[in-house]
């Protein structure tokens, strides 16, 4: 697996074309997906390994992507924390807010893995069925930010109002539950390399709602603690922010192996600001992916061109959209797939 085209990429060495994938790859844009999900609901279908694992590989077998990102959910993480999760039918996650939040930091006990024992059941599953395939298993999590930020919200909110004030009245508070929730996160991307994932992605969705200097002073310690015993494992770890642009600098100095970047950004600047030494990934805005599909075939050439050198992983900026017509997102990928580099 460590010659595999991704796996190379991520190492900044030498390659054909850049590796593809896209951040959400398995979901509701593909009809096979839409028709196991008629019968099951989201959690189980995250919970049960097999229907994960089929699900896992829908996109590498229907579009012919270079990695395989497991199918789960950064939330999950919370529940095996102690913290119920639903996910309402047609909306988003629910959490049970917090209140006070020194409290819930003290009651928030140490993750127990066996709790989340079907992430890495369907890990194994999935590499078993990718034998012989150079397609590596990517596993995540939330970033202890992103996590956070929900946890104290208990759902997708308009400016994260609420989580902001905390942080600025109660940071020690924040900052321990950063610490606590960076232990958790550092302990299940773990088990997922244990379990045989090639690579594992930190998501810090919402990092972009921080100021650069408030990230590096609050964020960057739990992004390190999560980062550094994952390092020893020798698998690549890939560090997504939405927002990057103010925080480039600080992802470098995480620790992270791969920069993912949003679409705001353009692949040759993100380049001249971070050097050489680190591999980027990104970063077609995703929706690009509504053109028609020739229009597309533009964008995507646009962004490769403007990062010709060796430590490129082609990719969106943020998650496919779910109404993205599948010959759309085909038509992405079969560009990256014939780039020559
Ligand atoms: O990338 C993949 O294909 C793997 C699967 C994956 C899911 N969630 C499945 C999912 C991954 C990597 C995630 C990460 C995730 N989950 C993030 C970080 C990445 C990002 O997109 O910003 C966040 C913030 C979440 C939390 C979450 N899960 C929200 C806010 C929602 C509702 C909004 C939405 O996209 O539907 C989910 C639900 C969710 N997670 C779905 C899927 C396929 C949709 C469930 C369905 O209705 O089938």
């Amino acid at each position: 697996m460590k010659n595999s085209l991704f796996i190379q990429a991520c190492r900044c060495e030498k390659v054909s074309r850049p590796p593809v994938w896209m951040m959400r790859q398995a979901g509701r844009y593909l009809p096979q997906y839409r028709k196991i999900r008629e019968k099951t609901d989201f959690l189980t279908l995250c919970k049960t390994p097999e229907l994960a694992a089929e699900v896992t590989l829908q996109p590498v077998d229907i579009l012919g992507v270079d990695a395989a990102v497991i199918f789960s959910d950064i939330l999950l993480l919370l529940e095996a924390l102690g913290l119920p999760l639903k996910f309402e039918s047609g909306g988003g996650p629910k959490l049970d807010k917090v209140f006070y939040l020194g409290e819930t930091v003290r009651s928030l006990h140490p993750l127990d893995c066996s709790k989340l024992g079907f992430v890495y059941d369907a890990i194994k599953i999935v590499n078993r069925k990718l034998e012989g395939q150079q397609v590596p298993v990517i596993g995540f999590a939330g970033a202890p930010l992103t996590l956070a930020v929900y946890m104290i919200e208990g759902e997708t909110s308009r400016d994260f109002h609420r989580a902001r004030k905390f942080l600025m009245r109660e940071t020690s508070s924040f900052e321990k539950l950063l610490q606590k929730l960076a232990k958790a996160v550092a302990e299940h991307l773990i088990e997922q390399v244990r379990a045989g994932a090639g690579a594992v992605q930190i998501f810090d969705t919402w990092g972009g709602l921080l100021s650069r200097d408030l990230y590096k002073k609050i964020v960057l310690p739990s992004l390190r603690q999560v980062i550094d015993p994952i390092k020893t494992l020798g698998v690549p770890v890939i560090l997504y922010v939405n927002g990057s642009a103010q925080h480039l600098e600080t992802m470098k100095e995480s620790g992270a192996d791969v920069l993912s970047v949003d679409w705001r950004l353009s692949l040759a600047d993100v380049r001249k600001r971070i050097g050489y030494g680190h591999a980027i990934q990104g970063n077609l805005d995703p929706t690009y992916l509504y053109q028609h599909p020739s229009d597309i075939e533009k964008s995507t050439a646009e962004m490769l061109y403007m990062h010709p050198e060796p430590g490129l992983i082609a990719n969106l900026g943020h998650g496919i959209l779910p109404d993205t017509p599948v010959e759309n997102a085909r038509a992405f990928i079969s560009t990256v797939k014939n780039w020559k580099c």
